[in-house]
């Protein structure tokens, strides 16, 4: 019995695998898990020579800081000029995020992460890696992760992918893609429904046939046929291009860089931006379009947006806001809006905001007429949002007053001819405010999202 019990164990493992194997789409898979298993061992001892191979100390220890969250430790090694991936070693603890963004790696190699066993999200992106070894990322069973934009991968295979079962996010795009028989079976791989986040975005560089084609999109069936084969050797179509030419407005992912933990968030700032760029992926909590030409607002220019929590809008050249350019952002808690050309705020611009904390108003040519109002107004209505930098610039009468003082010093001066003379409906509600029923108002606004605040006042004003 001693005896057989293991052999049968083994027997039923063996017996597993091909059913395991057989879950994954494409073709030739067969019992690759197994071969992969058996290969591990022999790509650690590679690895661990090639470690020790560099000193004594065993590694040259990078300007890496790290920091630890509640979902675990980052290890933040961007922008550190690195051509190889750090050992596992040269942390305090077991790595679960590893940030190594913008450095110049050009090869990822058998076992380089065989140290990180639980690992979670693993950033390249902004490399130079034009090779991944198809043992490279042997280990990461826990991996849910990786970017891999920007970088120069022609080609990659579904092997290389098979040894993080649980990878759920995987990002591609801005690669020479160049679509042809050994991209088959990776490229299938992206098209299974159930992996709706895997190589969005991506597209092919070449050949001519299928340049700017999406990797999703592209039919698998086409990539083995001898034509294209034959149209490869011989054609000369398939040199790296820079990221493709954009067309018609702007797309967000292609243009900015996007960044996945801490939080997702997409860079964007000096991109000679003249106007918001579209698609912004509705998972994105932060876009920092700072020091751009944006001059106006549109309607709808964030939507989609979902779940926007920082917008930074500052350095750009905006004079006008159109009222819906802000809608759809409810989740939005700040936004930044210093040094623009803005002179007052439209009607109705803020109405959407309704999680608002911070906004920022710094270094705009604010003019102290009615047209401020609107703002001044909304702000006092909304004691939580913290503002700064709402400052008249004219006229000159008012030059750097606070906003809040001129209106104050507007309602004191003839409070009764301006309540009679022809203000809109919304100017009277906003003086009402400044009645006992506000207190009580804006008392339950601690309690209520503030759409149903809104509606409240209006309530308030019919009662009055
Ligand atoms: C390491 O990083 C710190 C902080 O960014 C910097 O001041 C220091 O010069 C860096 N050292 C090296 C060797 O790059
Ligand atoms: C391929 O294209 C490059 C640049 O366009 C050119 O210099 C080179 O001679 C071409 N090679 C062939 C085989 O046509
Ligand atoms: C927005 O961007 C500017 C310029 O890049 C920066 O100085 C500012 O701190 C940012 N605002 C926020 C709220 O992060």
């Amino acid at each position: 019995m001693r005896v057989i019990a293991p052999l049968v164990l083994t027997f039923i493992a063996l017996s597993l695998l091909p059913s395991i194997e057989m879950k994954r789409p494409g073709k030739g898979r067969g019992l690759k898990g197994a071969r992969q298993k058996l290969t591990q061992d022999r790509l650690r001892r590679k690895a661990l020579r090639r470690q020790s191979r560099s000193g004594p100390s065993g590694l040259v220890t990078p300007n890496c800081s790290e920091m630890t969250q509640s979902d675990g430790l980052y290890v933040d090694c961007q922008d550190q000029s690195l051509t190889s991936i750090p050992p596992s070693s040269a942390w305090s603890g077991v790595p679960k995020h590893l940030l190594l963004a913008r450095n110049q790696i050009k090869v990822l190699r058998d076992g380089a992460f065989l140290g990180y066993k639980r690992l979670i999200s693993l950033d390249l992106q902004q490399n130079q890696i034009s090779q991944i070894e198809e043992g490279a990322f042997q280990g990461l069973t826990h991996l849910t992760t990786l970017l891999l934009q920007h970088n120069q991968l022609r080609t990659l295979s579904e092997e290389t992918l098979l040894p993080m079962p649980n990878l759920h996010y995987l990002r591609l795009y801005n690669n020479p893609w160049k679509c042809l028989c050994p991209m088959e079976s990776l490229i299938r791989t992206l098209q299974v429904p159930s992996n709706r986040n895997l190589g969005s975005h991506a597209r092919c560089a070449g050949p001519i046939s299928r340049k700017n084609r999406k990797l999703k999109e592209i039919n698998p069936e086409s990539l083995c046929e001898e034509s294209n084969q034959i149209g490869d050797l011989h054609g000369n179509v398939t040199h790296p291009i820079e990221p493709s030419p954009i067309r018609g407005k702007s797309d967000a992912t292609t243009l900015c860089h996007t960044y996945i933990f801490p939080r997702t968030w997409m860079d964007c700032r000096n991109r000679g931006l003249t106007e918001v760029p579209s698609g912004i992926p509705e998972d994105v909590v932060g876009v920092d379009l700072s020091h751009n030409s944006i001059h106006h607002l549109k309607p709808r220019d964030f939507q989609g947006a979902k779940s926007l929590r920082n917008l930074n809008l500052s350095n750009n050249n905006m004079e006008r806001i159109d009222t819906g350019s802000l809608s759809g952002l409810l989740h939005l808690h700040e936004l930044d809006l210093s040094s623009n050309g803005l002179r007052f705020v439209q009607y109705g611009v803020l109405e959407d905001l309704y999680f608002l904390s911070k906004l920022k108003l710094e270094g705009n040519p604010w003019v102290c007429d009615y047209n401020i109002h609107y703002m001044a107004y909304w702000l006092r209505l909304h004691p939580g949002v913290k503002h700064s930098g709402l400052l008249c610039q004219s006229p000159l009468e008012y030059m750097g007053d606070r906003v809040e003082d001129y209106m104050h010093s507007y309602n004191r001066e003839c409070p009764k001819e301006r309540q009679l003379s022809g203000l809109d409906q919304n100017q009277k509600d906003a003086e009402l405010w400044g009645t006992p029923m506000e207190l009580q108002g804006e008392v339950e606004e601690e309690l209520e999202p503030s759409h149903l605040r809104t509606s409240q006042k209006y309530e308030i004003f019919k009662l009055a």
